[in-house]
């Protein structure tokens, strides 16, 4: 079975339908943030139900779900919460209500942020290692005998891997192959739709855990269209610009 594991793609149909339509794969999963900042959450919503619908609840579906807490997002994000709260009908918002924190298959979980407290969006970034979120989610891991949980919401790909002395180890991710030893690990699969790693692709990992490979992988998509469709359905200019730099 060969997982591709897509995470905050953030309403950009032109990044997620070139990885669907250019990948190969047998089930797609997704960690959340489908909608958010950029023109597109209805076609996004559209092809994940399409693709199976098998995903998690991240922040920008949360605030779309409940307005009360768009104070804590920032001006660009709140307005394309706006936008995804006005240009996707109420099934969808019913079946996003649906979503779950945390998802667990075979020995792997799938969780936008960290496991202690999911809702709550906490971040952690690649000089992180000490974050005592991260630990918690080994340790809640741990408890549930999973080996890899895959994560999103920094929109930035790397690998933490709990060594032996339960230290963690950090490693900035590449294009490239993985292959998992016996160790615990947390991956961050970047994001498909707002790459923030300098690197203006569509970012997304492949998980065959027969195998125990992990495939980080990034693809070239229409950045321009994508800005387009930002500056046409009138969403900051910010949040179309930083998709040519991938930051
Ligand atoms: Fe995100």
């Amino acid at each position: 079975m060969k997982y591709l594991i897509l995470s905050d793609v953030h309403a950009n149909y032109q990044a997620l339908s070139k990885v669907l339509q250019n990948e190969t794969y047998d089930e797609v999963l997704y960690i959340g943030d489908l909608i958010g900042y950029a023109a597109d959450p209805y076609l996004c919503y559209k092809t994940f139900l399409e693709t199976g619908g098998v995903g998690v609840m991240g922040n920008h579906e949360y605030g779309t779900l409940h307005p009360d807490v768009l104070g804590r997002f920032s001006e660009n994000a709140r307005k394309g919460i706006l936008h995804t709260i006005k240009s996707i009908p109420p099934e969808y918002l019913t079946h996003m209500a649906t979503l779950p924190e945390v998802l667990a298959i075979d020995n792997f979980v799938l969780c936008h942020t960290m496991l202690g407290n999911p809702l709550s969006f906490q971040y952690v970034f690649p000089e992180n290692k000490e974050s005592s979120y991260l630990l918690e989610s080994f340790q809640k891991m741990k408890e549930k005998d999973h080996q890899v949980m895959f994560t999103g919401h920094t929109h930035k790909p790397c690998i933490f891997k709990e060594k032996e002395d339960k230290t963690i180890e950090i490693y900035l991710a590449h294009d490239g192959d993985l292959y998992l030893d016996d160790a615990r690990y947390v991956i961050n699969a970047g994001s498909v739709g707002q790459s923030r790693n300098g690197v203006p692709k569509a970012h997304y990992v492949l998980y065959d855990p027969q195998k125990k490979k992990v495939s980080f992988r990034s693809m070239d998509y229409d950045v321009k269209k994508a800005a387009e469709r930002i500056f046409q359905e009138g969403l900051p200019e910010f949040s179309g610009q930083r998709l040519y730099l991938g930051t």
